[in-house]
């Protein structure tokens, strides 16, 4: 173990990334635009690089910030987070095979695999993941290549005990997308998942200002099919995007901190309001999930859902907000609102698993909490009144 294991997480999200320069004495690392590298001979690369498609200084710099925050052995970052569910699930997927995806997942991941990946005759079967017993089973039924889930998932807040599934998987590969909670709050893989996959343009980036995606994982022969892909396909970060993320995860531990803070505060403000049906959120005494999130998180996040009367409710609650910014993304400082059954998941329309059109998500950002809340107050006024 290198000292840099033994270090706390905000300084290894800091120490991490790539220095300075030592010959300026820029403490910030440069930009590597070049997209090719000269070279002493044909198959020598002196520098350890040939073509920024199959790799890049700025890009490595970032898989071992990310690796190092995740406790994996490998990182690879695509050019968005389903780019990097796409080059992992062709890595593990062959014609025939069949997938155990979470009933409450990302409804690009479910276009993804039902869409795309079902018209290379790959079966996909849902669950819910957060039922052990359900998983078990599943295994026993289809034996799946690979289990996908989020915990906490999106939009319903749904825990699932990463170990509990890990320990009933069979020979299946577990991924668990951990965009909602970040390797602050959560680290999959010292859970027993065997992939944690990222959507980075979320907390990770931090900013609404770069999109990205990495697939992190402690097993040689994955990491080396996904880095095969990725040379080979070359939906990679680029250079710039890997910059603008690292400087990103610098600030994470602090910005999730007040994520926490903030999102907390709402979750208990909702759950009292009698405006509101009800709220989810893992940090409430009454979420079915509180006891395992507690056990492998660190807190509990800056998401959270809640439902209003109706549909028209929520639709006047979302169009009356102002601090919240109706939109179709997460994990930013800037606070947003979204309505998973039209927009991030109208995928689902029709399915088993669509989304009520009366639940509300919440991406909390880190404004004054006491501004969050006043304009979630008049919101809701709005939403009553309408
Ligand atoms: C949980 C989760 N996973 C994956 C993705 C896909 O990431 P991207 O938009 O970077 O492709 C998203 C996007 O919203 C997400 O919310």
């Amino acid at each position: 173990m290198t000292s840099e294991h033994l270090q706390g997480f905000a300084t290894r999200a800091i120490h991490a990334a790539s220095p300075g320069n030592p010959v300026t004495g820029a403490v910030i690392p440069s930009i590597d635009l070049s997209v090719t590298f000269g070279i002493d001979a044909p198959g020598n690369p002196s520098g350890g690089y040939e073509y920024s498609r199959v790799g890049n200084p700025g890009r490595d710099a970032l898989q071992h910030q990310l690796a190092t925050l995740e406790g994996a052995s490998h990182a690879l970052t695509f050019a968005t987070g389903l780019a990097a569910e796409d080059a992992l699930l062709r890595s593990l997927l062959r014609p025939g095979d069949t997938v155990l995806l979470g009933d409450d997942v990302y409804g690009g991941t479910y276009r993804l695999l039902t869409g795309v990946f079902g018209r290379w005759e790959i079966n996909v079967v849902t669950v819910d993941t957060s039922d052990l017993g359900a998983v078990e089973r599943a295994v026993a039924e289809h034996s799946p290549s690979v289990i996908w889930l989020e915990t906490p998932s999106n939009p319903l807040m749904t825990i699932t005990d990463i170990a509990g599934v890990a320990s009933v998987s069979g020979d299946a590969v577990v991924v668990v997308d951990g965009t909602f909670a970040t390797p602050y709050l959560q680290r999959p893989l010292s859970l027993g998942a065997d992939v944690v996959v990222h959507s980075t343009t979320k907390y990770l980036g931090g900013h609404s200002d770069v999109m990205g995606g990495v697939v992190a994982t402690n097993h040689g022969h994955i990491a080396e099919a996904v880095a095969e892909h990725q040379s080979a396909a070359g939906a990679v970060l680029s250079p710039f995007e890997s910059w603008l993320t690292m400087r990103g995860i610098k600030t994470l531990a602090l910005r999730m901190e007040k994520h926490c803070d903030n999102a907390e505060a709402i979750a208990q403000a909702l759950d009292t309001d009698p405006r509101v049906k009800r709220v989810l959120f893992p940090g409430l005494s009454d979420h079915p999930g509180r006891e395992i999130a507690q056990a492998q998180m660190v807190r509990m996040g800056g998401m959270l859902s809640f439902e209003l009367a109706s549909a028209e409710h929520a639709h006047a609650f979302v169009t009356a907000t102002s601090l919240f910014t109706l939109a179709g993304s997460l994990g930013s400082v800037d606070s947003l609102v979204n309505h998973p059954a039209t927009m991030t998941h109208a995928a689902l329309e029709g399915t088993p698993n669509e989304i009520s059109s009366a639940l509300i998500r919440l991406s909390v950002g880190i404004e004054d909490v006491e501004d969050l809340l006043a304009d979630l107050n008049q919101a809701l006024d709005a939403a009553s009144s309408h």
